[in-house]
Parts: structure tokens; C-alpha cells; sequence
């Protein structure tokens, strides 16, 4: 699925736009997803994960989502035409799960806290709602990750369950995993 260019300004009027990113931009994209994930312990995929990818694989991935009818990758650009965040969402593939879909989102640290993230969750949603088959979306969020957790429940996303200890961290410690889930028919507009 594509989403083709839309226009949208953060709480301080500052201007960005979301797109489907092309596959010819599958260097920048790795290498701006490896700052990202260098940014935050909350994100699953490390520096490391993304730089170890081969841009072959990236551009498969991007050109496989840009095809199917039950996956999507958005960038957000900033006004200079950074990439300063992702989201995207694809259902199961195998066919007892195919009604579910799962969905990731990260931004920059120097745009967090403006209403992105929300915004760019909001224009996923809307795509992911025309997957087809799609009942339930669902994520799986660290449970001291409380920005995105409120930011999830805003976007009206219910909790499924805590599964302990899910994450180990390098220095040992751990985090539970919070599943949350949204029944697409309870959204606006369906
Ligand atoms: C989680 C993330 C995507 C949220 O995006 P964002 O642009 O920073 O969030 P927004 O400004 O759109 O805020 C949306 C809501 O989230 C909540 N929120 C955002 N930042 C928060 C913070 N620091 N503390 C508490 N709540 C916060 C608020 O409820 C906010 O709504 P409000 O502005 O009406 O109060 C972003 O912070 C990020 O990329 N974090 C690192 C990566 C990550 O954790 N990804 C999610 C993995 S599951």
C-alpha cells in the first residue's frame, strides 16, 4: 500500500509531510533508523540490527509493503526533507491471524513531543483500517514507555496483557512487554 504525499504541521506550526518513502531512498532510511534506534532503550531494533541489514533486504522491504493490500510504511520529512520518523504496519501472514496486524512507530528525539506521533499514528491508522480483512491492530509497547502508552490509550488502544520480563537490557535489567490492541470496527468512521 502507498500513501501518497499529505501536508501536516506539528504544535509549533512547523511543517513536515508523510509519505510512503521510495526504495530508492533504502540507504537513508537504514541509516536514519539506526539514529533513531540509537535514541531511545524502548525501541526493539537496535543501531547494530539496522546497520547489519543489507540494502538489498531494505529495498525488498519496502518494495513487498508498497505491493501488498495488508502492509504500509510511512516516513515523516521534515521541511528540509530529513527523515525524522517511521511508522508501519503489516497483518500476519499466515491465515489463523490474518484479521490481526501489528504496527511500529519511532521519531526523532529532537521532534518527539509535538504531536507527531500521534499524527502519524492517526494517518497509519486510517491506512491500516483499509487492510483488507483487518479486525484488530496491535502492538507490543515496553510498560515503562509511558509516552507511548498514553500516547496508544489517547488513540484509544485497550490493554491485552503484561508478559513479565520480556526485554533484557545490557546492563541486566528488564522490562515487561504490554500488549495493547484497538478493534478496528470501534474506530470513527467504521
Ligand atoms: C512514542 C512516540 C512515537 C510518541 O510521539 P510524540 O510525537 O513524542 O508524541 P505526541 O507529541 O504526539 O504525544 C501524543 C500523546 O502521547 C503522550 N505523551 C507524549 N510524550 C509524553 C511524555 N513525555 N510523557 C507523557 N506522555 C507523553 C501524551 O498523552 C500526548 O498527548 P497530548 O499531547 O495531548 O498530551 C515518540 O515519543 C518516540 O518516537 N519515542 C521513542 C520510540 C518509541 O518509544 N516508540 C514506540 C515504541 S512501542
Amino acid at each position: 500500500m502507498i500513501l501518497p504525499p499529505i501536508s501536516v504541521k506539528d504544535k509549533n506550526g512547523s511543517e513536515y509531510v508523510f509519505k510512503t518513502p521510495s526504495s530508492s531512498e533504502a540507504m537513508v532510511i537504514l541509516d536514519s533508523m539506526a539514529v533513531i534506534a540509537a535514541s531511545s532503550p524502548y525501541i526493539l531494533s537496535t543501531p547494530e540490527s539496522f546497520k547489519a541489514k543489507s540494502i538489498d533486504s531494505q529495498i525488498k522491504w519496502l518494495e513487498d509493503a508498497e505491493k501488498s493490500d495488508v502492509a504500509i510504511i510511512i516516513a515523516a520529512y521534515d521541511s528540509s526533507g530529513r527523515i525524522v520518523g517511521f511508522c508501519n504496519g503489516r497483518s500476519y501472514a499466515d491465515i489463523k491471524r490474518q484479521h490481526r496486524a501489528g504496527l511500529g512507530v519511532s521519531l526523532h528525539p529532537s521532534v518527539r513531543g509535538l504531536g507527531l506521533g500521534k499524527k502519524l499514528m492517526e494517518v497509519l491508522l486510517t491506512q491500516m483500517r483499509q487492510f483488507s480483512g483487518i479486525q484488530i491492530i496491535e502492538l507490543d509497547v515496553m510498560t515503562q514507555n509511558l509516552a507511548a502508552v498514553k500516547m496508544y490509550e489517547k488513540l484509544g488502544f485497550k490493554r491485552a496483557g503484561v508478559f513479565p520480563k520480556a526485554f533484557i537490557f545490557e546492563d541486566g535489567s528488564v522490562s515487561d512487554n504490554l500488549t495493547m490492541y484497538l478493534d478496528v470496527f470501534s474506530l470513527p468512521g467504521t
